[in-house]
């Protein structure tokens, strides 16, 4: 048996035991002498008797243990041509001041703090201040438009904001604050005040409850961390459900640096003193798990990017950034490498830099195509990793564990599950499938430490969306099947999910924008392959008897709606005005059906449709688009 098998087995064997012993890589300031909480099914708790503070656990810890000198953060900006090193013990007095900024604003244990930031280290600093305090937080990605942003902040009813007066995207400069004070005059509940950090490409304008976060933090006094319960919330991170109001996915302290330290050594091979770079946003799970907690309660050194894979200013810059900072593994997703793929494809930048330092390129966050798995090995001769994850998760379900042992890659699969996963493949009446058959996969409860324990405010939607399609399962939303080997496939969501460029859309939400626009009687979006960013969305609407508007003009006011409502990571570039719907008859819209013709596959008409007549209609219009 091999060394993967044993401490999978042993996970299963003695579930308590693992995870407890998992735990002790903590320091808890009551330990936990229990690992879980069973007793109110599907609603499960990791550690219930234990306390701790996560940030302690990141900073302080290693800073007592004598690592103050070592790197914790290295702030790496091409867009602005910045490099800045935070040692542990730097980081932890910045949180430090910063948790008392916050402190002095209100926020205390359980408080709400909205983080809507740009990739600076100030962005990290506010999360850490947060879980100081014992605060929960809830960081909104960037490219967000200030709709989204509103309904998060509605959601979350923050004490506090903590934003930037600029993000920077490529070449252009993105003021942050008019999308901000949008957000709020949009959102019924108001934070008490708003903490801007300025910088200097775009200075904000500054209202009565804005506070300028350089001149808060020179007057603050530091605050300690402050212990909470194991299962208090860490965070609130919202992400796509299948209807535009997106699902706040809670993650709890305790469990979650569990499963986070224990994933370090074990998925990632990288220790204390060793360097990641997470190529993300802090506005994704990936960004929280792998740029900020994980790396830092491992003591390791995390690598801040601003910058994209491409363009800024050029294919090089992951290169540069792993030879510059000694990175032993590089984390980020597929269509990241389908761009340098594109814009270098003989991989001429990866020569000018020393990569021998380089020991694993990590990949998630959409399906791995084998094509793309192949350039990368080639490329790098390093391993290249795929792992299967979701918000949901927190990390990785399905890895190749690097650092107990790399098993063979089986390309288009991120192979076996990682101890705490008991995933399976089930049909539609909740049966287990054969091997190789396609099916939902499903993971049987409990979910192991560091998986959401429930939504925000939203026990209902946690049991409906995920818990009660099979019960005693969660409900992944992904389709795929398992090989004889133990091998699992994960070939695509089976829901209103779509993953543009590793960013998790709905499209229930972009269609939500697009029937609100007064010609457009109902429409569909679907997401379709894309050489480059995996799925991009596509409109199609049918308009209202007597609406005679100009279909360019139509179409251009749809595509902006969506940009201005959802925000340009929506990427929605193509809407269609066709006749009519493909429909059961019941009157459901065959999605699956449009997909199928827009990927030009050789979909098969269901018999339950009622207007067969329109799909051709629709053939002409995806041939043309
Ligand atoms: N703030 C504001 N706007 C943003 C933004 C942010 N943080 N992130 C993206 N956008 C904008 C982009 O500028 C772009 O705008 P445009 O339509 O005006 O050009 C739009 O949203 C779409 O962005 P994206 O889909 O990211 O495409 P891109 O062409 O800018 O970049 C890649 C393509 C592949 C380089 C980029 O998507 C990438 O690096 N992806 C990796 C994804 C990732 O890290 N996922 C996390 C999971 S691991
Ligand atoms: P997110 O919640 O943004 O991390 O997106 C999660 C979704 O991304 C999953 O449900 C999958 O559809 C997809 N995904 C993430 N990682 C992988 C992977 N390695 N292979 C296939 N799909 C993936």
């Amino acid at each position: 048996m091999g060394a993967y098998e044993d401490v999978f087995r042993a996970s299963v064997a003695d579930r308590e035991g693992f995870w407890l012993e998992a735990a002790q890589a903590l320091e808890w300031e009551t330990p936990p002498t229990r690992a879980l909480d069973d007793a109110n099914p599907p609603f499960y708790r990791w550690f219930p008797d234990g306390r701790l503070n996560v940030a302690h656990n990141a900073l302080d810890r290693h800073v007592a243990a004598g690592r103050g000198d070592q790197a914790a953060l290295i702030y790496d900006s091409p867009v602005t041509g910045t490099q800045r090193t935070y040692t542990y013990a730097r980081l932890t007095d910045e949180v430090a001041t910063f948790a008392g900024v916050l402190r002095a604003e209100g926020v205390g244990v359980g408080d709400r703090v909205v983080i809507y930031m740009p990739m600076v280290p100030e962005a990290v600093v506010a999360m850490l201040a947060c879980a100081r305090l014992g605060a929960v937080h809830s960081v909104v990605f960037g490219g967000f438009a200030a709709n989204e942003l509103a309904v998060r902040i509605e959601d979350a009813t923050p004490k506090v904001v903590v934003s930037a007066s600029c993000g920077i995207e490529g070449k252009r400069v993105i003021e942050y604050k008019p999308l901000l004070d949008k957000a709020i005059a949009l959102s019924s509940h108001k934070p008490d005040s708003q903490v801007i950090l300025q910088r200097p490409q775009a200075e904000a304008a500054m209202g009565a409850t804005d506070v300028d976060w350089a001149e808060a933090v020179a007057k603050a006094t530091p605050a300690d961390p402050v212990p909470v319960k194991s299962t208090d919330p860490l965070y609130v991170l919202y992400t796509s459900g299948t209807t535009g109001k997106p699902k706040g996915v809670v993650r709890d302290g305790g469990g979650y640096a569990t499963a986070l330290a224990w994933s370090m050594p074990h998925v990632y091979d990288v220790g204390p003193g060793q360097t990641i770079f997470t190529a993300s946003d802090v506005g994704w799970v990936v960004g929280h798990s792998y740029i900020v907690y994980a790396p830092l309660l491992a003591g390791a050194t995390t690598v801040l990017y601003e910058g994209k894979p491409v363009g800024t200013p050029d294919a090089g810059q992951f290169w540069r950034v792993c030879a510059e900072h000694g990175v032993r593994a590089l984390f980020t997703a597929p269509t990241a490498f389908r761009a340098l793929k594109k814009e270098d494809p003989n991989g001429e930048y990866a020569t000018q830099y020393d990569l021998s330092g380089l020991k694993y390129l990590f990949l998630a966050g959409e399906r791995l195509d084998p094509e793309t798995y192949r350039w990368a090995l080639d490329l790098l001769d390093i391993p290249v990793i795929d792992h299967w994850w979701q918000t949901e998760t927190g990390w990785p379900i399905v890895a190749d564990p690097a650092g107990i042992e790399l098993l063979p890659i089986k390309p288009g699969s991120p192979t076996r599950p990682l101890p705490g996963w008991d995933i399976q493949v089930l049909d539609a009446n909740g049966r287990q499938v054969p091997p190789d058959t396609d099916g939902a996969i499903v993971a049987k409860l409990p979910l192991p430490p560091g998986a959401f324990p429930t939504l925000w405010n939203d026990d209902e939607r946690f049991v409906s969306s995920y818990m009660s399609a099979f019960p005693g399962y969660y409900l992944t939303g992904d389709g795929g099947r398992i090989d004889s080997d133990g091998y699992v496939f994960v070939m695509g969501r089976t829901d209103d999910v779509i993953n543009v460029a590793g960013h998790r859309l709905s499209t229930g939400g972009m269609e939500e924008v697009l029937a609100s626009h007064p010609a457009v009687a109902e429409c569909a979006v679907i997401g379709v392959a894309d050489q480059m960013k995996g799925q991009v969305p596509r409109g199609f609407v049918v308009l209202k008897a007597g609406a005679d508007p100009d279909p360019d003009e139509l179409r251009a006011e749809l595509v902006q709606m969506v940009r201005d409502r959802i925000g340009a990571v929506a990427s929605l570039k193509d809407v269609a005005v066709v006749a009519a719907l493909p429909k059961t008859r019941s009157g459901k819209i065959l999605r699956k059906t449009m997909r199928g013709i827009a990927d030009g596959l050789d979909e098969p008409v269901p018999s339950t449709i009622e207007n067969v007549d329109v799909l051709d209609d629709l053939r002409s219009v995806l041939r043309k688009g």
